[in-house]
C-alpha cells in the first residue's frame, strides 16, 4: 500500500479538469485527501471526480474561474464549509498564447495570459493564504510555474514566460511573508509534460516524443503523473523546511 500522506487533509486544485490539474487530484485523492476539483468547465471537472471516485476517493466538482476575485473566495469558503478546513491547495490554472514574437503580440493576448497565469493565481495564492492562517494547523501552498520564465526562454512564448517567471517571484516573496503564519508556499517548473498544452501546432503525441529525444537530456517528456509527485512531495510534511523554493521537473532540458 502507499503511503497517505494527506488522509483526512482537504486539497484545493485549480484547472483540474485536465492535464497536470486532473493528474494532481487523483494523486492527492489517492493518498487519502478530500479534494476540491476546481475550473471552469463543469463537465471536465465532472469527468475527474468519476476518475478519483473510480480510484476510491473522494473529490467533489467547483466550477471557478481564477480571475474572478469574488469567485475564488467562494471557491475557498466553499471547500472549508464542505471539508472543514483548507490544508492543501495547488495553483495550477494557466494558459498559453504561442506563436508571435514581442512586437506582433496582440495586447488582448498579453492581458489573457497574465490575467490568467499571474493576476488568477494571486487571486487564488491570496485568498488561500488568508484562510489558511486563520486556521490552527496552517496549510501548504504550492503555485504551478514553468521552466520557460524563471529558467528558459524560447521565441514565440514571451508572454507565457514573463507571467510564469512571475508567479515564482510571487512565490518567493509570498512565501517569505507567510511562513511565520503557518502557510508554507513553494513552486513547481515543468518542462515539457504530455498534455495537450505542450503539443506545438498541428503536432502529434509521437512528434512530441521524437521532438523531446532531441531537446530533453532525459531524452523524453515528463509525465503528468511525474508532476504530481513532486507537488505532493513539496506539499507534504517530508517538506516542512522547503520554503520558497522553484523545483525544476524538466529532464535537464535548462541546464
Ligand atoms: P491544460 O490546458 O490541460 O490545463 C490547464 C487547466 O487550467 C485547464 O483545465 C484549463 O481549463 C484551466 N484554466 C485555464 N484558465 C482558467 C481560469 N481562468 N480559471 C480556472 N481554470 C482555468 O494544461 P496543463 O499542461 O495541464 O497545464 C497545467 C499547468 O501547468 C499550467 O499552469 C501550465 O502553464 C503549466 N505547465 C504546463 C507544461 C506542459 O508542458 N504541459 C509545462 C510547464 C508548465
Amino acid at each position: 500500500m502507499s503511503a497517505q500522506r494527506f488522509t483526512g487533509r482537504t486539497a484545493l486544485i485549480t484547472g483540474a479538469g485536465s492535464g497536470i490539474g486532473r493528474a494532481l487530484a487523483l494523486a492527492f485523492a489517492a493518498e487519502g485527501a478530500n479534494v476540491v476539483v476546481a475550473g471552469r468547465t463543469r463537465s471536465a471537472l465532472e469527468e475527474t471526480v468519476a476518475l478519483v471516485e473510480e480510484a476510491g476517493g473522494v473529490a467533489v466538482a467547483r466550477v471557478a474561474d481564477v480571475t474572478d476575485a469574488a469567485g475564488v473566495d467562494a471557491l475557498v469558503r466553499g471547500a472549508v464549509e464542505r471539508f472543514g478546513s483548507l490544508d492543501v491547495a495547488v495553483n495550477n490554472a494557466g494558459i498559453i498564447r504561442a506563436g508571435r514574437s514581442l512586437a506582433d503580440t496582440d495586447p488582448a493576448d498579453w492581458q489573457a495570459v497574465m490575467d490568467t497565469n499571474l493576476t488568477g493565481l494571486f487571486l487564488a495564492l491570496r485568498a488561500e493564504i488568508r484562510q489558511m492562517r486563520a486556521q490552527p494547523g496552517g496549510g501548504t501552498i504550492v503555485n504551478v510555474a514553468s521552466n520557460l520564465g524563471a529558467h528558459a526562454q524560447k521565441p514565440g512564448v514571451t508572454a507565457y514566460s514573463a507571467s510564469k517567471a512571475a508567479v515564482a517571484s510571487l512565490t518567493r516573496g509570498a512565501a517569505l511573508e507567510h511562513i511565520g503564519d503557518g502557510v508554507r508556499i513553494n513552486s513547481v517548473s515543468p518542462g515539457v509534460t504530455r498534455t495537450a498544452m505542450s503539443l506545438l501546432p498541428g503536432e502529434s503525441e509521437e512528434g512530441r516524443a521524437a521532438r523531446m529525444k532531441e531537446q530533453s537530456p532525459l531524452g523524453r517528456a515528463v509525465t503528468t503523473a511525474e508532476v504530481a509527485r513532486a507537488v505532493l512531495y513539496l506539499a507534504s510534511d517530508d517538506a516542512a523546511p522547503v520554503v520558497g523554493a522553484d523545483l525544476v521537473i524538466d529532464g535537464g532540458t535548462t541546464l
